[in-house]
C-alpha cells in the first residue's frame, strides 16, 4: 500500500515510517525539510502544511495519509488546524482512501492554545471529506524528559502536583501503522502508559537514574491550566487503554545507549 506520513521525521513520525516501511508497505515522507538520515525504501516529497505546498504532488497514487506532523509554536493554529483543513482537500483531490490522525488524551479539557488547536483539528478531520481513524495518545516520554532536562540545566527540579501518565512513542507509533493498516475506524480507545505519576515524582525518578544534585522548585497551582493538569485532565479515563513501560524503565533504556 502507498502511505504518506506527515511529518515522517518527527519523534512520533519517524518510528511510524520506520514500521510501515518494515511491513512492506511503500512509504513516503512528507515534511518541510529531507531527512538527514532517511529509511531505507522511503522517498521524501517536500511539503508545507502552513501553505500548502507541495500537497498534491506528494499525495498522487497515495492510498492512507498518516498526519504526525506537530507545530507547538505560535503558528499551531495556522500548521494543525488550517493545515490539516488544506490536507484532507487534497487528500479528496487524490482520491485518497483514509486519513490517520493522532491527538492527545484530554485536549479538549485544557484551556491552552496548543490543546484548542488539537482539539479544532480532530474537530476538522472527524468531519472531514476523507473516511478517518482517530487515536489520542498520552504524552511521550521524551517530552516529560526534554522538559525536566531544560529544568535540570538550571540546576532545579519542578515540585508540582500536576499528573501525568506518559507513554513509550514507538507503542502509539505501532498502533498507528496498525490503523493504516486497517482501514478507517473512527475514534480507536485511547493510550497511555502505565502509571500516572505528578511530575515531582516524575522529576525525581530522573535525577536519581542520572545521579544528579538538583533544588525542588516549586510550581504554584495558579491559572486553569495548572488546575486541570493537577485534576489528570491529560491522563486516561475509565475507558482508556494503557500500555508500553514507564518513564523510570524509558530512561533505564535510554542510559544503556552509547552517548547518551
Ligand atoms: N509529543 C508528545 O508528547 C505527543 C503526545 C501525544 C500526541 N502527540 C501528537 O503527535 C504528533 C507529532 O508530534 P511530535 O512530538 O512527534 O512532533 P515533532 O517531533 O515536533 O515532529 C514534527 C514533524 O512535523 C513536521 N512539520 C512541522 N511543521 C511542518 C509544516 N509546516 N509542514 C509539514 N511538516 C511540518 C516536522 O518536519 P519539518 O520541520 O522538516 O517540516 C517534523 O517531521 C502531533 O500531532 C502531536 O500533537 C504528541
Amino acid at each position: 500500500m502507498q502511505v504518506a506520513v506527515l511529518g515522517g521525521t518527527g519523534t512520533l513520525g519517524l518510528p511510524v515510517v520506520r514500521e510501515l516501511a518494515a511491513q512492506g508497505h511503500s512509504v513516503r515522507v512528507l515534511t518541510r525539510t529531507a531527512p538527514a538520515d532517511p529509511v531505507p525504501g522511503t522517498e521524501h516529497h517536500p511539503v508545507d502544511l502552513a501553505t500548502g505546498a507541495g500537497l498534491d504532488a506528494a499525495l498522487e497514487g497515495v492510498h492512507t495519509v498518516v498526519d504526525a506532523a506537530n507545530h507547538a509554536g505560535l503558528r499551531s493554529e495556522r500548521v494543525l488546524v488550517e493545515g490539516v483543513r488544506a490536507l484532507l482537500a487534497a487528500e479528496r483531490r487524490a482520491r485518497v482512501s483514509h486519513h490517520v490522525e493522532i491527538s492527545i488524551v484530554g485536549c479538549d479539557q485544557v484551556p491552552f492554545a496548543y490543546y484548542r488547536a488539537k482539539t479544532a483539528q480532530e474537530r476538522v478531520v472527524t468531519q472531514g471529506p476523507v473516511p478517518w481513524t482517530l487515536l489520542r495518545a498520552t504524552q511521550f516520554h521524551y517530552l516529560i524528559d526534554r522538559i525536566l532536562a531544560a529544568a535540570a540545566k538550571l540546576r532545579v527540579a519542578p515540585h508540582t502536583g500536576i499528573l501525568f501518565q506518559p507513554v513509550d512513542v514507538t507503542v502509539v507509533a505501532a498502533r498507528l501503522a496498525a490503523a493504516a493498516e486497517t482501514g478507517p475506524s473512527g475514534r480507536l480507545p485511547d493510550v497511555g502508559g502505565p502509571i500516572v505519576q505528578t511530575l515531582t515524582e516524575l522529576a525525581e525518578v530522573r535525577r536519581r537514574t542520572l545521579g544528579q544534585s538538583l533544588l525542588p522548585l516549586p510550581v504554584p497551582p495558579l491559572g486553569r491550566v495548572v488546575r486541570r493538569l493537577r485534576d489528570a485532565a491529560l491522563c486516561l479515563d475509565n475507558d482508556g487503554e494503557t500500555v508500553s513501560f514507564d518513564y523510570a524503565e524509558w530512561l533505564r533504556r535510554r542510559c544503556e545507549l552509547p552517548g547518551i
